[in-house]
């Protein structure tokens, strides 16, 4: 039995699964059983920032493995102090404080709950195409989620949704009842559009004006993968909060929450809390993913190569480029999966994305020149439109 049907048997129905089954992982490139080889330029959704046997992380997590592989919150340990000084540091100057948790989900109903707790107020301002997540405060900012997968009788507050990039409506938006509004800089699932600073500005003067907090989503966007540290510094907005996972743990499932002093000045104990957030596994993970991204200049990486992008890739079925950094949208003239289904049998992973003509990439931000060559090639020798 295939690792797909014998899925398929145990596991509920619930994931579209492509014709490949990776058994090993080196680098930016992943092998079957047969030894086929398939370029990842997906990163199993922007997970694998630092690729698949980065030694860094494979040291630290084994070491930590071997010494101390869990303790709780209810104990200090220095890899979790670690982990959160460097995420800080890492982060703008005004994000102090982080709060772990385990997925991109958790992280964004964590930061709607700080809101809703610091400012007493129960309306979240969100925008058109966004994707948050899959659980109850995250599903409820999520565009669209009510028709399909978001099955709770109510959203826990109310939401209001901007139409993306309209400036008159981002101002308009807020009202004295609003606790935060909640944006992907560069929104990953409706296939990396990256909005425009205007939007963003005013969607940050707006929430500034009227007491409400700003939330940056980059559990896509984040860590990097844009260029900077996080998409919104591209738009010049200091953000109350900020979330990340994905590209956090490079792998190891985590998540965090950053946010400013005074919003951390207003928790007290309980407020929030998680069993698994902020493990000595994910913690050192978080470090080594962190200390790579810095020591080995891993976000002017995603720049060059996102230029490299640019430049070579609008060929083929092929008619834009959108996104940022290493979160990339490549328009395309047929659909998005008839190119992706004709890249993965020439030995290329991608995604699609929320726009059907949009193909994603979310790459290790270690690939090299050589591996856009390889894309640029396989797309030139794809036909402008696929039967
Ligand atoms: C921008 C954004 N936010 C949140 C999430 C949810 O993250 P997770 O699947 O880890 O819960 C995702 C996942 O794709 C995402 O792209």
């Amino acid at each position: 039995m295939s690792a797909h049907d014998e899925e398929l048997r145990y596991t509920l129905p619930v994931y579209a699964q492509l014709p490949f089954e990776p058994v090993e992982g080196r680098g930016a490139w992943l092998f079957d059983a047969e030894g086929r080889k398939v370029l990842d330029l997906y990163g199993g959704h922007a997970v694998a920032v630092l690729g698949y046997d980065h030694p860094a992380l494979i040291q630290a997590v084994t070491a930590q493995l071997g010494r101390l592989p869990f303790q709780s919150n209810a104990i200090a340990m220095d890899v979790r102090a670690e982990a959160a000084r460097r995420l800080v540091d890492f982060a703008p100057d005004a994000l102090t404080h982080a709060f772990f948790v385990n997925s991109g989900a958790e992280a964004n109903e964590n930061a709607l709950r700080l809101a809703c707790l610091v400012t007493g107020r129960k309306r979240i301002v969100a925008v058109s195409h966004a994707f948050h997540g899959r659980t109850a405060a995250a599903g409820a900012v999520t565009w669209g989620s009510h028709k399909r997968w978001y099955a709770f009788p109510d959203t826990p507050f109310d939401v209001h949704f901007v139409k993306r990039d309209d400036v008159d409506a981002a101002r308009a938006a807020f009202d004295d009842n609003t606790a935060a509004v909640i944006v992907e800089p560069v929104q990953g699932v409706a296939g990396a559009y990256d909005l425009s600073t205007e939007f963003l500005r005013a969607l940050a003067q707006g929430a500034s004006e009227s007491g409400a907090l700003f939330v940056a989503d980059e559990v896509q966007s984040g860590i990097g993968r844009s260029g900077l540290p996080f998409a919104i510094q591209h738009a010049g907005v200091t953000p109350d909060l900020v979330t990340a996972a994905k590209s956090l743990g490079g792998g190891i499932p985590c998540g965090a929450v950053l946010t400013t002093a005074a919003v951390a000045a207003e928790c007290r104990k309980g407020d929030l809390g998680t069993t698994f957030g902020g493990g000595p596994l994910a913690a050192a993970a978080i470090s080594a993913v962190l200390q790579t991204i810095e020591d080995a200049a891993l976000m002017d990486n995603a720049r060059e190569r996102e230029a490299q992008v640019r430049v070579q890739c609008v060929t083929g079925p092929v008619t834009a480029v959108q996104g940022r950094g290493l979160l990339l949208g490549l328009r395309c003239k047929p659909p998005a999966a008839q190119v992706r289904d004709a890249l993965l049998e020439r030995g290329i992973l991608t995604g699609t994305s929320g726009d059907p003509h949009v193909l994603r990439l979310l790459p290790p931000l270690t690939i090299v020149e050589r591996d856009i060559h390889f894309l640029a090639s396989r797309l030139a020798e794809l036909p402008a439109e696929i039967d």
